[in-house]
């Protein structure tokens, strides 16, 4: 027992990236920023002082409180995504928040000083990094009922949960969803965003995040491995797949003729879909201002609460992803980037 815990200290020290060479330069034309060279495993994130990036006249350049972790990166980082994104050097890291440190002279909306978050494209992500440089309809402002935490990781989750249940599935006061995932990244925020559209709302967790889909306000909690969800929840207007495979496969039975199941990870087969007389769509989520606005507005009100479950350093970048990689985070998980403490 000693023994293994000797080899976890050791193997933790060994993934601890190191920072000695990263220190921030004098004349600030440089930024500590997780850099990926080659598509592989955990070892090919290197912390490293690299140029810092300079907005272009529709761009905000961001100075990086936090940013959030998404289990899309790590299959960015396989090179699962090598098609889409910008090629390398590459940074990771789809949203992040922070300070906007200087704008671009066709940028109308933000100046330098502005609290706020981002969520970034496949095409070019960036948020491991001090800086980050986003179009102006890719940013929102950071409400101050937010943390930069709490606000980096309504980026890409927040936008999908409201992409998946507002502008795709419309879901509206006296409808009833069930989501799948409910403790997950996507999934705690679709909760609240359907409970702030008046929806009564179904969630599937394991036994242990039961009491979290409660907090986060499921009306009804079901545990995945002890109860089969369709014996539960009858007649859906609305399903939000976030986990795919079988859990897609047995949920065309559950929603009413004329719902609709969204999936942002797999394909709604149209045979099943046309069986039941029900819509599928499969969702890829992009950034979109008007969409970032509305979950800023719902932070603002205090109806849209990311929950960050574990923080960790930029130097602890490898084990940020090996949790993301789990598959079972509950809520959110960031990286701090800086220790000032700004609000
Ligand atoms: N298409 C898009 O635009 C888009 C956007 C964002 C995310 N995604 C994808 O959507 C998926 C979810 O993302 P995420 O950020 O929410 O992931 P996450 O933070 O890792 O959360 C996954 C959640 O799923 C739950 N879960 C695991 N197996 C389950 C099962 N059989 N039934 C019900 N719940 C189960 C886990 O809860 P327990 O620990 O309790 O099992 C966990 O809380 C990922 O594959 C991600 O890549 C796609």
């Amino acid at each position: 027992m000693r023994s293994l815990k000797v080899a976890g200290l050791i193997a933790a020290l060994v993934c601890r990236l190191t920072a000695l060479e990263a220190a921030p330069d004098s004349e600030n034309t440089k930024m500590r920023a997780i850099v990926i060279r080659a598509y592989g495993g955990p070892d090919v994130m290197k912390l490293e002082n690299v140029a810092r990036p300079e907005p272009a006249e529709d761009e905000v350049l961001i100075r990086v409180v936090a940013a959030s972790m998404n289990p899309v990166d790590v299959a960015i980082r396989k090179g699962y995504f090598a098609k889409l994104v910008g090629g390398f050097p590459l940074i990771p890291g789809m949203d992040a928040a922070g300070v906007v440190e200087k704008v671009g002279n066709k940028v109308t909306k933000y100046k330098a000083g502005d609290p706020v978050f981002a969520f970034f494209t496949l095409e070019r992500e960036g948020g491991y990094a001090e800086f980050v440089t986003a179009k102006e309809e890719q940013v929102a402002p950071k409400p101050k009922t937010a943390s930069f935490a709490q606000a980096a990781c309504a980026g890409a989750a927040g936008a999908t949960a409201w992409e998946a249940l507002v502008d795709t599935a419309n879901l509206r006061a006296g409808q009833t969803v069930l989501i799948h995932g409910g403790s997950g990244g996507v999934g705690h925020l679709a909760i609240q965003i359907a409970k702030a559209r008046g929806a009564k709302v179904f969630a599937t967790a394991s036994t242990a995040n039961q009491e979290f889909l409660r907090q986060m306000g499921a009306d009804v909690a079901i545990d995945y491995t002890r109860a089969k969800f369709e014996e539960v929840a009858k007649d859906v207007d609305v399903v939000l797949d976030t986990v795919g495979r079988d859990t897609l496969e047995r949920s065309y039975g559950v929603v009413k003729r004329g719902g609709i199941i969204v999936s942002i990870v797999d394909e709604p087969k149209p045979a099943a879909l046309e069986a039941h007389g029900i819509r599928g769509v499969t969702l890829r989520c992009t950034p979109k201002a008007g969409v970032l606005e509305e979950l800023s507005k719902l932070m603002e009100a205090k109806k849209f609460t990311p929950v960050v479950s574990q923080s960790f350093q930029l130097a602890d970048v490898v084990q940020a992803q090996s949790q993301i990689a789990t598959g079972h985070t509950r809520g959110k998980i960031v990286l701090k980037i800086t220790d000032e403490p700004v609000r």
